[in-house]
Formats: structure tokens, sequence, C-alpha cells
């Protein structure tokens, strides 16, 4: 035990948390960092075996913090670590904390390897360290052998020295566990390292696996599973480092292409539900195998993973039916975040190992978008944050430190090429971005897999690997805010045929006009029905978000996320010229990948996510649209390029906007038009008719 510190102990910072503390000559470092609440790895328990615990000393002079600091601080090495350096090696300037003792001031930096970089996020932002304090612990004991005389069971010795050295008390057992223990104590005299999982602060403690020696591994998954995509990266929970990342389509699109199709294909089959919890538990499984071989891992030694998902998800994966989520009041049969057994679950990992999936927000905002608002952290700062993950159900969070709210939209499928005439997802060959001149009404536009644009020599000929094939949703945003600030169609969104006089990519169709884009095979025109699901989309998503800033009353946001893929590759101009997202300042609005993800990423590498997110869930105001009696209104003005009533001044600095007319009176038609959910009836009986 050390003795209390005073004043004229030596003063130890640690970065990056910037915990500091004074601590007597002769402290080891590891010991300080415990003290301090500093997360400092350790699986040999301080015997200079795994290398775990490693630290750095930053030398100079920090002013600052009235601290110079220096490699003369810190104890020299001593055999245990010279041998262990021998042995395994030890990068430059790095020393083992359960070995190096305070002899001075120090600025210790705990050297963080988890760096999600743009590999595993697409365009992130920044790229973050993750503190750890995962959920799983290795540790490594050294049990008394048996003695007649103290006819204690194996069992309760290991978990006596469990306590002694690690402090684990009243440590439950897994009972798979319990026949195992007696051979596996003996495989290696009586040294063993024991996995540990301990989530929350008041709960107990558990012993999920146990291996002979020194065992000084142990993996995690973090798993977004989307309705179209499964993404999942392996990560070692003792150093924090992504061992790989995989994706794979999620198999339920069989069953259906959204989620609510698959909430009718469950009502309408007997084993419906049964059928798709079965093909997204084989797909995970996939992707287990799929990451452990690429990062050369057994699958037995992941013992922790997290999911998120959107609610309908959610419940399939957990073997929940979600006929209850396809109707208002939306109820979700559980809102919590949920732990349990991965082998409950049917997730071939370790027989011990656990999982935890984020709170869901409300019945049609997800743990997904717990997992993106934990991430992107509008909770955790003073600006006004907007965080949009569009996808046929956009999920919206607005808010700052004081309040956040949240709300799901029903833009339906238009904005990822659905419903669009020449409309497809993103892949090679496929319409990414469009320009059209203002003067002669030409477009020119970009396809996936081809670097030039189709106007430049040589396009037709680089474009005939991949064809064009049609229209991604960037470009489905792109040609209609082209559109209309070229003036090829008004405020409504109506093609202005008298323009057809000046240019032959005005098409009479019937009553109404299209614009082609590509006269060609296949020919590629916008329609005015293409226009019209456009706007449907985007006013669905506005007026969502316009109902949240009413409810922050605010007029404006600081900054915006776009989460998701689809936000990856959509401009942040032209969605604001489309008047998708409010205005602001352009520079604020950003594309961060899938933060769904990346919260997941922070909820296994430390528990103190899991209970971050849980509190803000819980704080979360949710807002159902559908019961607002604003939203129609709301709907109607947003129909309009941008709107109809809000001004959008910070664009305006950036773009030149049509002047504005009177705008039609088309509220009647339009208003019919306005989103809803469909009813059950109407969803059994779409599904019927396809
Ligand atoms: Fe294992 Fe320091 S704690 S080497």
């Amino acid at each position: 035990m050390n003795s209390p510190a005073n004043i004229t102990d030596p003063l130890v910072l640690f970065m990056p948390s910037g915990k500091r503390g004074r601590f007597p000559i002769g402290t080891p470092v590891l010991d300080a960092a415990r003290q301090l609440g500093v997360y400092v790895e350790s699986v040999c328990g301080g015997r200079a075996t795994c290398g775990r615990c490693q630290i750095e000393v930053q030398e100079g002079n920090f002013a600052k913090h009235k601290i110079v600091s220096s490699n003369d601080h810190i104890s020299p090495k001593g055999p245990k670590e010279e041998r262990y350096e021998r042995v395994r090696g030890l990068p430059e300037g790095r020393r083992l904390s359960c070995s190096a003792t305070i002899q001075g001031d120090l600025v210790v930096d705990v050297p963080q390897d988890t760096v999600i970089n743009a590999q595993t996020i697409r365009k992130a932002a920044t790229d973050r360290a993750i503190e750890r304090n995962a959920a799983v612990q290795m540790c490594y004991v050294e049990v008394d052998e048996p003695d007649m005389h103290k006819p204690l069971g194996d069992l309760d010795r290991l978990k006596a020295v469990l306590a002694k050295d690690w402090g684990w008390k009243d440590l439950r057992v897994a009972q798979h566990l319990i026949p195992e223990v007696q051979k596996i104590l003996r495989k290696e005299k009586w040294a063993v390292t024991a996995t540990i999982h301990k989530d929350m602060e008041f709960s107990r403690a558990t012993l999920i696996a146990l291996y002979p020696g020194l065992k000084n591994e142990a993996y995690g998954v973090a798993c977004d599973i989307g309705s179209t995509t499964i993404a999942m990266h392996l990560v070692s929970l003792l150093s924090g480092r992504i061992v790989a990342s995989a994706g794979a389509p999620n198999p339920q699109i069989r069953f259906g292409e959204d989620v609510m199709s698959r909430v009718s294909y469950v009502m309408m089959n007997p084993d419906g539900r049964e059928a798709m919890t079965k093909a997204v538990r084989e797909a995970v499984n996939g992707l287990i195998g799929e990451v452990c071989e690429q990062g050369g891992v057994d699958r037995n030694d992941i013992f922790d993973s997290v999911f998120v998902c959107n609610p309908i998800m959610h419940h399939l994966f957990l073997g929940i039916d979600p006929t209850e989520l396809g109707q208002a009041p939306f109820a979700l049969a559980v809102s919590s975040a949920v732990q349990g057994w991965t082998h409950d679950i049917g997730i071939e990992v370790n027989r011990g190992a656990r999982f935890y999936l984020l709170p869901c927000i409300a019945g049609h905002v997800g743990a997904d978008a717990a997992g993106a608002a934990l991430s992107e952290g509008p909770h955790r700062q003073d600006k006004m944050m907007l965080l949009v993950d569009v996808g046929t159900n956009a999920e919206i969070v607005l808010g700052n430190r004081n309040h956040v709210v949240a709300a799901s939209s029903p833009t339906g499928p238009a904005f990822e090429g659905a419903e669009i005439s020449s409309g497809q997802r993103a892949a090679p060959g496929a319409i990414e971005r469009v320009r059209i001149d203002p003067e002669t009404l030409e477009p020119k536009y970009r396809v996936i897999g081809v670097d030039k644009w189709s106007d430049e020599d040589g396009f037709e000929e680089a474009a005939k690997a991949t064809g064009v094939t049609g229209i991604c949703g960037s470009a489905i945003i792109e040609v209609v805010a082209e559109m209309y600030l070229s003036g090829l169609i008004s405020e409504d969104g109506v093609v202005d045929g008298a323009l057809s006089a000046r240019t032959h990519r005005i098409i009479e169709n019937g009553r109404t006009f299209s614009y082609l884009l590509r006269d060609g095979e296949p020919r590629i025109t916008v329609t005015q029905n293409d226009i019209r699901a456009i706007q449907l989309a985007k006013a669905a998503l506005y007026a969502g978000i316009k109902l949240l800033m009413e409810k922050q009353n605010i007029t404006g946001v600081d900054t915006i996320r776009f989460a998701g893929a689809f936000g990856s590759f959509i401009d942040p101009k032209y969605a604001m010229v489309l008047g998708l997202i409010p205005d602001c300042d352009l520079s604020e609005v950003k594309a961060v990948g899938n933060a769904a993800g990346t919260g997941a990423l922070m909820a296994l590498l430390n528990r103190d996510h899991r209970r971050e997110i849980e509190r803000e869930v819980s704080r979360i105001e949710k807002i159902e649209t559908a019961l607002e009696p604003d939203f129609q209104q709301l709907f109607i003005n947003a129909m309009a390029l941008p709107n109809k009533v809000d001004p959008f001044p910070r664009l305006s600095e950036q773009v030149t906007l049509p002047p504005r007319s009177a705008v039609s009176e088309e509220g009647g038609s339009v208003e019919s038009a306005a989103p809803r959910r469909r009813s059950r009836e109407e969803r059994a009986a779409r599904r019927g008719r396809s």
C-alpha cells in the first residue's frame, strides 16, 4: 500500500485524459494510473509478462501544467522489464508501467492504438481515438495448489485469488465452465488467465472463459445491421486496434426491399419472423467468419459484441415479432439496451461471449440512431447540431448539451433511386454527378467508375466497360437542383414546357414534360413524376427537421451531420438548394459515414459510452411526426424549392437562387400526397399485388 501523497510528492499528468495527481516517489506508474481512474491495460497483473501496460514519458517543460518531465524522472528498467524487452521487444521510448516507478514530475502518455481511419469510415470528418474501458478483462493468476488440510475446491481457490489479485469479489461463474475448471487449472501448473465480463458498475462480474497459462488476447465485434447492408469491425479489446472490417448484404432483402415490407412478410407468413431471424443471424455469423479470416483470429477468442440496428432489424435479430412496429403507436417490445449471451441468439463465437444492443430511441428511431448520436455527440456540445441518417425512413436527431429531440420521417425509397424512372442503386455505371448549363440547358454528367465528365473527350470510350445505366441517389438530388437553378423547373417543381422551343431536351409526355439527360441506350430522362417523388421525399425530411427545430424553438442550426452511405455521396450545396436540409453555413455540413457503426465501436471499447447513451436516450425527447398537427403545413411548405416560406440566406451568399415568384396554390393536391406510414392492410394489399 502506498503512503498518502503530499504536496512535495512528484506531480504526474496522464495524457490524453489530462488526469493528474501527486504520488510518493517509488509508486509504480500503473498504480498511479489506477488511482486516478486512467485506463491502462494489464493482463498479467504487474508481472511484466503481458506487455499490455505500456506508456511513454513525454519530455519537456510543460509550463501550462508547471511540470518539467524527463525520462530521468522514471526509474531505470529493472530485471523484469529488461527480460520482457529481451524476449518480446519494446518499441523505442515505451516502458512497462507496472515495473517503472515515479521518481519525479512526469507527463505520461498512454498510447491510444485505436484510431478509426479513413478506411473504416468513409470521409470521416476527423480520425478519432477511443479511450478504452472494455467490459471484458483478461486476468492472469497463479492459484494455490490443493491442500488436504484446507478442503477448499479448485474453483473456490481460483475465485479467492481473483479477489485478492484483481479485486473481483462475488464473482459469478458461467455454468458451462464449471465442468472444465479442474482440467484447465492443472494444464499449466495452476497458472491461468480468467476472462471476466463486467458491464455496469453495480452488476456482478462473471467469469466467462478460462485458459491455462497467459492468454494475452481478446477480441470483440462491433456490428451495424442495416436493412440493406451489414457492416462489422473486429477489434482487439486489449489494444483497441481494428483488426479487420467487412460488409455483406442483408439477406432479408429477399423477404422485402424495405423494413415495412419485411413487417408485412411477417404478418402474411406464419414462419416469416423465424426465417428472417435465421437469415440475419446466419449473415452475422458469416461476417464473423470473414473478419476472423482476414485478421487471422480464432472466432473463439471473441468475447464481446455490440450491435446497432433500426427497430425492425433489432426485433428480427433478437427473434421478436416486429408486427407492432408496423402500425401506430409503433410499440417497441423493448426500448432499453439489451444484453445477453451471444450463444442464446445463435451467434457463434466463444461460448461465454456476451452481446450488447444499444437502446432504441423510439418506434422508428432505432439503436442505429442512438449509435450515430453517441458517435457525433450532439449532447456533448454547445452548438445546435442536426444529425440526419437518410434511408427509406430518415432518422433525425437535433440538439445540444441542453436538450436533444429526435424523430423519424417516412421519406420513402426515392433518395435511393427507387420510384425514379431511371433510378438505381449506387453502382458502376450509375450517373452520380450532374451539371446543367443555364444558357444552353445542356447537361453533363459523371458516372461511377469513370473519371471523365460526359462532355470530355474519351468519355464514351471510358464508359464502355460500365455503360451508363441509370441515376443514383446523389445524382437525383443534383439533377433536380440543377434543373431548378437553370430555370427548367419552377419552384413548385413543374417542368417548364415552354422551354421546348429552346431545347430539344424538354420532351412532352401527354400533360407533363420531361428533361432528356442522355439520349442513347438506355435513354435517361427526368420525368415530372420523378421530380414529384423527390419533392415528396425531401418535403417529408425537411418537415420532420422543421418540426424538431420548432420543438427546440430555433430558426437555424449551427452544424449538420449526414450519417449513412447516402450522406457520404450527396453534395451539401445541392441538398440545400433542394431544401432537403435547413439553411446553414455550408462548411458546417459534413458527411460522417457510418456513424452508427462508430457508435457501436465506442460502446464495445468503452462501457462508459454504454452508460452515456443509455442516459442520453432516456433524456431525448421523442417526437412522433404523424401526431403533430403542424406537420402537414410544414410538409406543404417544404414541397417548394427550396421552401415556400423559409429563407436560405447563408446558401444565397454562395449560390444564386432563382427569384421567388408567387407560389401557385397547389396546396390541396400536395396535401393529399403528404406522407404517412401505411396501414397494415395497405401494405398487405401492396404485397399481395406485387
Ligand atoms: Fe503485464 Fe505490465 S501489466 S506487463
